[in-house]
């Protein structure tokens, strides 16, 4: 069974606590490794932020919890939230809005029994709309975790879902994952489990 050395009900993995501890030692003082950690955070607390996933980064910062509440409310890259297994983020900004976004979005909403801001009942889904990808030359673009699908219509959509009904990811931990790995290049991969 995994040693966390977790008090208060904290969930940080020893892996994250080292993790953290490295990102800390790159910055002249705790509080500004906060972004980072809130991306361990949205990780251990299975892609969002509920309100102890909030208290256990003020905890390990030595912040006040109304600090980390302000910084994390600041970015819409953290969720306070639970997401679905995939969250699929469609962009609606001008090339793709020309090159048929709302259809997607429509298409998306009819497939999945949902309008954007919602979660399917069985947790498998959610949609969002979102601003420019900054992937224009693909338009349409859907962001689904780290992953980036260009040219995507309201015609072959369903191939998009049905590959990711097939998939085993958890989109919004693994791209959290993935930004916290980018953060301790090296480091994450020695600490223990
Ligand atoms: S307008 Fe959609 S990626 Fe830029």
């Amino acid at each position: 069974m995994e040693t966390n050395g977790n008090e208060g009900g904290h969930r940080f993995s020893q892996k994250s606590i080292a993790q953290l501890d490295e990102i800390i030692t790159h910055y002249p003082e705790r509080r500004a490794a906060m972004l980072p950690a809130l991306w361990i955070a949205q990780r251990e607390y299975d892609g969002y932020l509920p309100p102890e996933a909030l208290q256990e980064v003020a905890d390990r910062l030595e912040r006040p919890l109304s600090e980390v509440q302000a910084v994390a409310s600041f970015y819409t890259m953290y969720n306070f939230r639970k997401r679905g297994r995939h969250h699929l983020e469609v962009c609606t900004c001008l090339s793709c809005a020309v090159r048929g976004a709302y259809e997607v979005m429509h298409k998306l909403e009819k497939e999945l029994g949902i309008s954007a801001g919602e979660v399917t009942v069985d947790g498998e889904f959610s949609i969002a709309e979102v601003e420019c990808l900054d992937f224009c030359g693909a338009a349409t673009v859907v962001q689904v975790g780290d992953q980036y699908f260009g040219n995507v219509t309201a015609e072959n959509v369903d191939m998009l879902l049905d590959q990711l009904r097939n998939s085993d990811s958890h989109t919004p931990v693994e791209l959290a994952d993935a930004l916290v790995k980018i953060m301790t290049p090296g480091g994450s991969e020695a600490a223990p489990a």
